[in-house]
């Protein structure tokens, strides 16, 4: 048992008691014998490489080169992404692809390159295999952003075997090259990050056991999504593989001009599954269109899925939750949402509901919806293995639990005690479990929020999760849970959204899960798990909403004011101003954890929380917005400062701030007793939204961040939507900068159902001191127009 473990049992029994404990020591074993059953003794590993190129036969977007012991094909996609597939590999079947395969470049060719290499020229992208098998990624000008060097696999198959078609259980390394200057962003949600330093990134979606802090990694929430930032360009990089692996990071260092520049290294190690991976080049905003082009457009929450929410586990009654949200009502603080956590639950058995605490739900769910608060519910995977639990009967006879490779079901610990798994990588079950959501509109929810599911099973030693031995349908192929554990929670949420679009037709689903992977945003967004209450956990916050954002994944926030202990009313602000300005603004606290109502902290604190409060329903139609842009675009309501200027070196460091959309620039207060602070401005005009003072980019100033509020900067001549003081939507312009244009978009509310709505696009021109707004294809404008940031 090493450190880690051992603080995981500790922490076991302290939140499942003695009992569980016992039985999560049980269920540890039995996880161990399982797979030492299934997996024997290790077999002897051949390693092997590439070899040298022999041929090479065209094929659409690009062609196939045979290597003495492998094959490399090579696709590009009508929109540059480029494919690469090792040792007969192919782009499907993938769980991250949204559908079929993009169509490849029809004008893409292969064509022989110097010293016996091979190289696909296309439009947009320029792809050369080197005769060992090194493949640079280059634009059209030439300039490589990536250069990835021969693999080397370690196969498991005999000697003189042929390599396994596709990938398999042979383990694999590629090291690749990046620029000296390239920062990397990504892998999912990283506490430690949004910039990955130097260090290896488990790709392996983990419950830490316990609140986490920026030291801690893997989380929930793993994906192979890399984006590489350098002055010769951006590019993505997906490695798709579902395996559990390890990214190694080395930054490069620049040798100040003497041309001994040493590249950035990733050295990618997977422990079994294809080696294929896609790589999209371009500016940021065209890289994640590309992105959510193969993955899937993110799903849009309902409007009131971006108002505030309050979550807590421990209500442990309806009298309590009406309780709070009369705390709301009587202050007059907006609220949009409450979620129960599983002591809703009875006996913390999903699907069912303690009656005694929580007699009459679906009355409940009533009266707050005419005050216009909806209820949330929490959904976790594990199902109590318990004779007469409806649920568990009817996944027994659907044959829906996972079983091990004996047959047997596997048993986990999960909140409910001994519990079975369902296996969502079969269509079946997705069907099956989808219908269960039956019972919780009728019980009045809105929303729902997808908890445990990287799986979980409670465990005092190794990993706390499924034996990897353990089968799964793998959408018919069959496979075990070294392939279906990163796509687990990914499944979940297909199978919640799809039952939920069919229960509910008329309405979007919104859902948010703890766990997931590349393509999660198709059916709905993450929120940051246990984050730990402490000034590194406010941080570690802002980090896992912006690398989710560039994989992706564009709706996420954290458990504001952390979710164990008892913030101070300073920490509590502060991260209540910055949840404000991100997409899930949602407070949340383990059942042993202090109070999260804002009331909670003293006057000055509940004064200030009120203005975040009234702020976020004024920048709501902006908010609304920027859903319907991710979902158009893939372009992430927030995005790190360097998002329009990639180039910008000093951006890409800036670490503490983040563009809302194109018009404002946010600027949390991330530690403690800050009264002022220092922002990075990209280039052009902006200006402080409370002082309206302006201030000219690119450079660093110095603003005022007192704590009735944190730093916003908008840009100049940005256009935003916004409540007006009648309710209705006007437009606030800030005045661009002397012979600048500005502009914006405005996407009116189309309601909560599958209305397409309209993009309406504005410009901003300074003309004779004033400022011009228009509607860009003419027109009325429209909308009440309020000109900032020009002297009367
Ligand atoms: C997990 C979730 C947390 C929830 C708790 C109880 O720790 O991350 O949000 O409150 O389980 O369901």
């Amino acid at each position: 048992m090493d450190g880690r473990e051992l603080v995981r049992s500790v922490r076991v029994v302290r939140t499942v008691g003695p009992v569980q404990g016992l039985r999560s020591v049980r269920a540890a074993w039995r996880r161990r014998r399982a797979d030492a059953r299934a997996f024997g003794r290790q077999e002897a590993e051949r390693a092997r490489v590439p070899g040298t190129a022999t041929r090479a036969e065209p094929r659409p977007g690009g062609g196939l080169i045979r290597f003495a012991r492998s094959s490399l094909r090579v696709r590009v996609a009508a929109g540059g992404a480029v494919f690469c597939g090792w040792d007969g590999a192919g782009p499907e079947p993938s769980y991250a692809l949204a559908g079929a395969c993009p169509e490849a470049d029809p004008r893409a060719v292969l064509e022989p390159d110097t010293e016996g290499g091979w190289r696909v020229v296309s439009e947009r992208v320029l792809v050369a295999v080197s005769r060992h098998g090194a493949v640079e990624v280059r634009t059209p000008g030439g300039v490589t952003l990536r250069r990835e060097l021969p693999p080397r696999w370690w196969d498991r198959t005999g000697p003189g075997d042929a390599p396994p078609e596709g990938g398999g259980a042979s383990r694999w390394v590629q090291r690749s090259e990046v620029a000296a200057d390239a920062r990397v962003f990504g892998l999912g949600g990283r506490a430690g990050g949004p910039r990955l330093r130097d260090g290896t990134y488990r790709l392996w979606n983990t419950d830490p056991g316990g609140a986490f802090g920026p030291g801690d990694d893997p989380l929930s929430l793993t994906m192979p999504v890399q984006v590489v930032v350098a002055d010769a360009g951006t590019h993505l990089i997906f490695h798709d593989n579902s395996w559990d692996g390890r990214v190694t990071l080395r930054e490069g260092t620049e040798g100040a001009g003497s041309g001994h520049d040493r590249p950035g290294t990733c050295e990618v190690r997977m422990d079994g599954g294809p080696l294929r991976y896609w790589v999209l080049l371009g500016a940021p905003s065209r890289v994640l269109q590309g992105w959510t082009a193969l993955t899937g457009a993110p799903a849009l929450p309902p409007r009131w899925a971006l108002r505030y929410q309050h979550a807590r586990w421990g209500f442990g009654s309806q009298e309590e939750v009406r309780r709070v949200v009369a705390g709301y009502r009587e202050r007059e603080l907006p609220l949009s949402a409450v979620h129960l956590d599983i002591d809703h639950f009875d006996g913390h058995r999903v699907f069912t509901v303690d009656r005694e605490q929580f007699p009459d739900l679906p009355g409940l769910a009533r009266e707050l919806r005419a005050d216009g608060v909806r209820l949330v519910s929490i959904v976790d995977p594990a199902v109590k293995a318990q004779p007469g639990d409806a649920v568990y009967e009817g996944g027994a006879a659907a044959d829906a639990f996972v079983r091990d490779a004996s047959g047997h079901t596997v048993r986990g610990v999960v909140w409910p005690g001994e519990s079975v798994y369902p296996d969502f990588t079969d269509a079946r079950v997705r069907k099956w479990w989808g219908g269960l959501y039956a019972e919780r509109l009728a019980q009045g929810f809105s929303g729902f929020w997808h908890d445990m599911n990287e799986p979980v099973s409670f465990t005092v030693f190794g990993d706390p999760t499924l034996p990897r031995s353990a089968r799964h349908a793998v959408e018919g192929r069959g496979g075990d849970h070294r392939e279906a554990h990163n796509v687990y929670g990914l499944a979940m949420a297909r199978a919640g959204y799809e039952g939920l679009c069919e229960l509910r037709p008329e309405e979007r689903p919104f859902l948010f899960s703890r766990s997931g992977w590349a393509g999660l945003q198709r059916y709905g967004g993450t929120w940051s798990g246990d984050v730990a209450t402490g000034w590194p956990g406010l941080r570690a916050s802002l980090s896992l909403v912006l690398g989710l954002g560039l994989c992706g994944v564009p709706y996420s926030g954290p458990d504001i004011g952390g979710f164990s202990g008892e913030p101070s009313p300073e920490l509590y602000l502060r991260w209540f101003q910055l949840g404000a300005y991100l997409p899930l603004f949602r407070t949340h606290s383990a059942v042993s954890a202090g109070r999260r109502e804002p009331w909670e902290f003293g006057s000055e604190v509940l004064e200030h929380a009120r203005t975040a409060l009234s702020e976020r329903e004024r920048l709501l139609p902006y908010f609304h917005t920027l859903g319907q842009l991710a979902r158009l675009t893939g372009a992430p309501y927030v995005r790190p400062v360097w998002w329009n200027a990639p180039r910008d070196r000093e951006l890409r460091d800036c670490e503490d701030a983040f563009l809302l959309g194109d018009g404002l620039l946010v600027a949390p207060v991330l530690e403690e007793g800050v009264r002022r602070r220092a922002v990075r401005l990209p280039r052009g005009r902006w200006y402080d939204t409370a002082t309206g003072r302006a201030y000219d980019g690119p450079g660093q100033v110095v603003v005022e961040a007192p704590l009735s509020r944190i730093p916003v900067l908008a840009r100049g001549g940005a256009v935003l939507p916004v409540t007006g003081a009648d309710g209705a939507t006007e437009l606030e312009v800030w005045a661009p900068g002397a012979g600048r244009r500005g502009g914006g978009v405005v996407v009116p509310d189309a309601g909560d159902g599958w209305r397409r709505p309209e993009v309406e696009r504005f410009t901003s021109v300074l003309e004779d001191g004033a400022v011009v707004v228009a509607r860009q294809n003419g027109g009325a404008v429209g909308y009440p127009v309020r000109v900032r940031g020009v002297d009367a």
